[in-house]
């Protein structure tokens, strides 16, 4: 898809990976509608964000319908608004299980279910769901985060095969460690410069959106190369 011109809805985009993803789009000359609980620091015309708690149906059923209203279009949706909490299951509290699931899977739900009658009725878009390579394999202390991003890929792996003849891609990205705030809540993990990059995973997902009208990356695993830095012995 050539991106010029493209409305793209951003979820998350005060900080982190959400923010490079929208900035990247706006360079392409996208005009991003960014949702959040804050806004992002980006001075841009074609830039627009709208408050939202993706935990919020209503919200996200608001936001869209605002959108909606303003464009003609929307092409492109990435969920990319999540969090995580590690530790040991038996001192995950309930709230924290809650906090993941309902903004890194039911976030998602909602906003899926509010932009698809949009694409359907265009026969064209582009969904990407940020998951994480902890939705491909179990890892200790990491349960509960795993568990909101595994239902992201059943329901990512689903959905493309649901929309993919009304035009619309669903794409599943699987980033390892990025260098973000993300890790604020897991004591113990402190981010470093051998993780990958937002602007990189940004760059990414732009190149994934641009390929070609019949060409489908479903599913996008990335890894940093040297995790643990260079190797000296
Ligand atoms: N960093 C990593 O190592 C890594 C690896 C794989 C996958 N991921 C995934 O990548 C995505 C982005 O994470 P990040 O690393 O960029 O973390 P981050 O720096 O903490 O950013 C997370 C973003 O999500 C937003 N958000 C959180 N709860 C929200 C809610 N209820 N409604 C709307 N927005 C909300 C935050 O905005 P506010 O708090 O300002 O509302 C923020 O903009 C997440 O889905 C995460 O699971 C991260």
């Amino acid at each position: 898809m050539n991106l010029s011109g493209k409305i793209a809805v951003v979820t998350g985009v005060s900080k982190g990976i959400g923010l490079a993803v929208a900035n990247a789009l706006l360079q392409k000359q996208c005009v991003v509608y960014g949702l959040g609980r804050n806004g992002a620091e980006i001075n841009h015309p074609d830039f627009h964000f709208i408050k939202t708690d993706v935990r919020h149906a209503e919200e996200v059923k608001k936001a869209i319908s605002q959108i909606a209203s303003e464009q003609p279009r929307i092409d492109i949706l990435i969920n990319n608004a999540g969090l995580g909490y590690f530790g040991f299951l038996e001192d995950i509290s309930d709230e924290q299980w809650h906090e993941m699931f309902e903004t890194n899977v039911d976030g998602m739900f909602y906003c899926c279910k509010a932009v698809l009658p949009h694409m359907k009725k265009n026969q064209f878009g582009h969904i990407i769901n940020i998951a994480s390579t902890a939705a491909l394999e179990g890892m200790p202390q990491v349960s509960a985060y795993c568990a909101t991003k595994w239902a992201v890929k059943g329901l990512s792996e689903s959905l493309f095969r649901e929309v993919r003849d009304y035009r619309i891609k669903v794409s599943c990205v699987y980033p390892g460690s990025t260098k973000t705030d993300f890790f604020r809540n897991s004591p113990g993990i402190q981010p470093h410069d051998y993780m990958l990059m937002p602007d990189d995973i940004a760059l990414m997902l732009v190149q994934a959106l641009e390929m070609p009208d019949n060409f489908h990356t479903v599913n996008l695993e990335i890894r940093p190369l040297q995790p643990k830095g260079p190797k000296t012995t």
